[in-house]
């Protein structure tokens, strides 16, 4: 996909300026190795992710040629699983006020990030069907919370919070319907708040919290929801910040390799056009960096990103003129001579 050349060109002009190179390895895992070959994943696929590179990036996934998405769901969600990614970080912030949807918003209102758990809830793919196809047809689709996962997530949005300076970790679940579930958030989230003192914790039911982050998103610190939820908010948060073109996102595991990915999908009308965003897919490669302990190079990635949309140097959903590959050109040169566009 277009976009994840662009990622890898920032990649490799940020690895001259901070002096490392970063080796690239390129799997040709997606739809058309799939339809081609029958396997969407080698079965030694994960472990060789896992065991042999410091991280991995993923590109966007989803072919109107494969209909039930087989591709994407084993590559991706059984990245997820596999690796046991347990954190979806999404970041939602403002890069420019002009790409907020919302009436008379600063930057500084739209500055917020969301973990989605990343391992359970309804993506288990536990339930079935019984009598599928006739007008009996029963589908059951069940959700697991399990107080393992729960504490783990809810404990990384506290710890992220505490050693990055925000305020608030607001929890957001459905306890008042799914009082079996959910109860389980209320009550690990009870048990984790009052060892963090000076955090704020604060709970919604995502109904509400889907109201208030279009009202006044500027009330958001860290967010903190399950599965499911995590990925409507985000796509919700994506819009916030200018659209499902310019959001970046993490899948970790502290400690271990993680997986990184652009938010939006593989937009297939667009493909080849040149009308692709690759800023999603940039901002993505700058939490890739983070994550390695590269902060500054991932500060410099966000920098020049700021700087092309400040600039009116976008696709066309932006508002811009530019091809894909000219933003991803644009950003790299950037990059690689810094002092020249430092203000
Ligand atoms: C995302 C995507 C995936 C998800 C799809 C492609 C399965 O929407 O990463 O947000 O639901 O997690
Ligand atoms: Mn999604």
């Amino acid at each position: 996909m277009e976009t994840t050349a662009e990622a890898m060109k920032a990649v490799a002009a940020v690895g001259e300026v901070f002096g490392r190179r970063f080796e690239l390895e390129t799997f040709p895992w997606g739809a058309d190795h799939y339809l081609k070959t029958g396997v969407t994943m080698p079965p030694n696929g994960y472990a060789m992710l896992r065991d042999q590179f410091d991280a991995i990036f993923i590109g966007a996934l989803g072919d109107p040629r494969v209909a039930d998405n087989r591709h994407a769901r084993d590559i991706l969600l059984g990245t997820r699983f596999e690796l046991d990614l347990y954190v979806n970080y999404r970041p939602v912030k403002l890069l420019h006020e002009r790409l907020c949807p919302l009436k008379n918003r600063s930057t500084a209102d739209v500055n917020f990030v969301v973990f989605r758990e990343n391992t359970e809830g309804l993506y288990v793919s536990v339930g079935g069907r019984f009598k599928a196809g006739t007008t009996d047809e029963i589908a059951i689709q069940e959700e697991l919370n399990t107080y393992k996962g729960v504490h783990r997530i809810v404990r990384h949005a506290f710890e992220f919070a505490a050693a990055n300076g925000r305020r608030s970790v607001c929890m957001a679940d459905k306890s008042n319907a799914m009082a079996e579930g959910h109860a389980l958030w209320q009550r690990v989230f009870r048990e984790l708040a009052p060892q963090y003192p000076g955090i704020q914790p604060r709970h919604l039911y995502i109904d509400a919290l889907a109201l208030l982050m279009v009202q006044n998103p500027a009330q958001f610190d860290v967010i903190v929801t399950n599965n499911l939820f995590g990925d409507i908010i985000t796509d919700l948060g994506a819009a916030l910040q200018g659209g499902l073109g310019v959001a970046g996102s993490a899948n970790l595991h502290p400690g271990r390799t993680s997986m990184f990915e652009p938010v939006h999908g593989s937009a297939p009308k667009y493909a080849g056009t040149g009308r692709a965003n690759p800023v999603g897919a940039v901002l993505s490669t700058a939490l890739l960096l983070e994550d390695l302990g590269h902060a500054e190079a991932a500060a410099e990635i966000e920098r020049c990103v700021a700087k092309t949309l400040r600039d009116g140097e976008t696709t066309v959903d932006l508002g811009g003129k530019l091809t894909t590959s000219q933003v991803g050109d644009r950003l790299a040169r950037m990059i690689a001579a810094p002092q020249a566009t430092r203000a």
